[in-house]
């Protein structure tokens, strides 16, 4: 059965909740000091679209740009710019391989999902500082009649920022020409580029302790932070806040972790001096081809590996229903599967990895974002399930389970449910 031109549109706005800011055209990678640069992004769901409608006709998304130095043992953990600052300005449109004579209202998006501005750095004292490798962060600072249907309540929360790097940043010396115009209009194509782009996750603020994930949206399925993910990051928040004693000590796994932001935020919170949880093993799990993203990302977060000795952090390759592998993964206590349920095909599979996995007191706890599926295949995935496990689906507000206080407000405004499997 086909469906109309409506259907199918109603269908795709679903999924739109989270926006993510991207690049569209990859940056220059060397910075020379007081000259302008040019930076073009995209503003896209999870699955890389803009619902026009959202902006049009009179939207704004206004960007700020901060510097962020990374460590000196991998990236993170990253902390403020002493030195610089960093300026930014409205750029002129760039449309159709037309530059227009005026600059936007404001840096950022204007009336569109394709947005622009111009950033330089200068120094933050009299002094010459040393230059040397930065990242670029580039956040929303001000939603103006965005989205537009539902401006009421809305927070800066409903866009991701995006981090980019490293640049480096040189004192003297380099011409760098053309580089506040579109990349499309540089004279001079040789400068190196970055187009490297991050999602940092603060952990602790004084000191900075934050987790930077390495997104790879060219590679597919598992190379992106889905909305269940962002969802089922709050949903850890809280478990570490109410319920530290499901992670402390235990042994957690994040199943088909894609990024692996999931558990190595767990890992973080293990390495953060404030927190409740401080010792304990993570195992973050995905199909093999798919393993080396998470492992650059535990390099890219290198000082989680120094900081906690108490902290077991283990990637490994685990196709749903290989017994081995699983075995090799060893039992958890607590399971996290984000956005996994998405084939009805995998789903006996999906649920002997949940068997293998699990001891007689494994919390199974899973974000579910519904699109393409049917009620008779989600019926379907939860009678498997059921003949081994309890399932309760959590509840926002509820006070009928004690994990209710575990489900964020985001499950509403996302649509991803928070359910609970225990062995029965
Ligand atoms: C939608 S992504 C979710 C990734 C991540 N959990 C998140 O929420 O951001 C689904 C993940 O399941 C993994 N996956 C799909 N089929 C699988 C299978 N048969 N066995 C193991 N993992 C699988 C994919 O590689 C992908 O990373």
């Amino acid at each position: 059965m086909s469906i109309t031109d409506d259907e199918f549109v109603a269908k795709l706005e679903k999924h739109f909740s989270l926006y993510r800011i991207n690049l569209r055209s990859p940056i220059a990678s060397t910075v020379v000091r007081d000259h302008w640069y040019r930076v073009d992004i995209l503003l896209v769901n999870e699955l890389g679209l803009f619902r026009r409608a959202d902006i049009e006709p009179n939207g704004q998304v206004i960007v700020s740009c901060d510097l962020l130095v990374p460590s000196g043992q991998g990236v993170t953990p990253f902390s403020p710019d002493p030195n610089w600052k960093l300026e930014i300005r409205a750029a002129p449109e760039f449309t159709q391989g037309k530059l227009s004579a005026d600059r936007l209202a404001v840096p950022g998006f204007v009336s569109s999902g394709k947005g622009t501005f111009e950033y330089r750095v200068t120094c933050n004292n009299d002094k010459d500082a040393e230059g040397g490798k930065r990242f670029l962060c580039i956040r929303p600072s001000q939603l103006i009649n965005f989205p537009q249907k539902q401006q009421a309540g809305v927070n800066l929360d409903i866009i991701l920022p995006l981090v980019i790097g490293p640049i480096e940043i040189v004192t003297c010396g380099l011409k760098q020409g053309d580089t506040h115009l579109p990349l499309e209009l540089w004279r001079d194509q040789t400068m190196d580029m970055v187009y490297e782009g991050y999602r940092v996750f603060d952990t602790s603020v004084q000191p900075p302790v934050n987790i930077a994930i390495h997104e790879m949206w060219d590679s597919g399925i598992p190379g992106k932070i889905w909305d269940s993910a962002l969802v089922m990051l709050d949903v850890m928040k809280r478990i570490i806040d109410k319920r530290p004693e499901y992670i402390d000590a235990k042994h957690t796994l994040d199943l088909s972790a894609g990024t692996g932001l999931l558990g190595l935020y767990v890992a973080s919170m293990m390495a953060s001096p404030q927190s409740t949880i401080k010792q304990g093993k993570i195992t973050i799990t995905e199909l093999d081809e798919a393993v080396d993203l998470i492992n650059q990302n535990l390099i890219t977060n290198n000082f989680l590996n120094h900081r906690n000795a108490q902290c077991q952090l283990i990637t490994r390759s685990l196709l749903w229903g290989n017994s081995q592998e699983a075995a090799c993964c060893g039992k958890a206590d607590l399971i996290i599967a984000s956005d996994v349920l998405y084939e009805a095909q995998f789903f006996q599979d999906l649920v002997k990895a949940f068997v293998d996995l699990s001891h007689e007191n494994t919390r199974i706890y899973i974000g579910y974002k519904r699109r393409g599926l049917t009620e008779e295949e989600e019926k379907y995935f939860w009678s498997l399930c059921a003949e081994h496990f309890s399932i309760t689906l959590l509840t926002l507000n509820g006070t009928e389970d004690i994990d209710d206080c575990l489900v964020p407000q985001m499950t509403v405004d996302t649509s991803v449910q928070l359910y609970r499997l225990t062995v029965k």
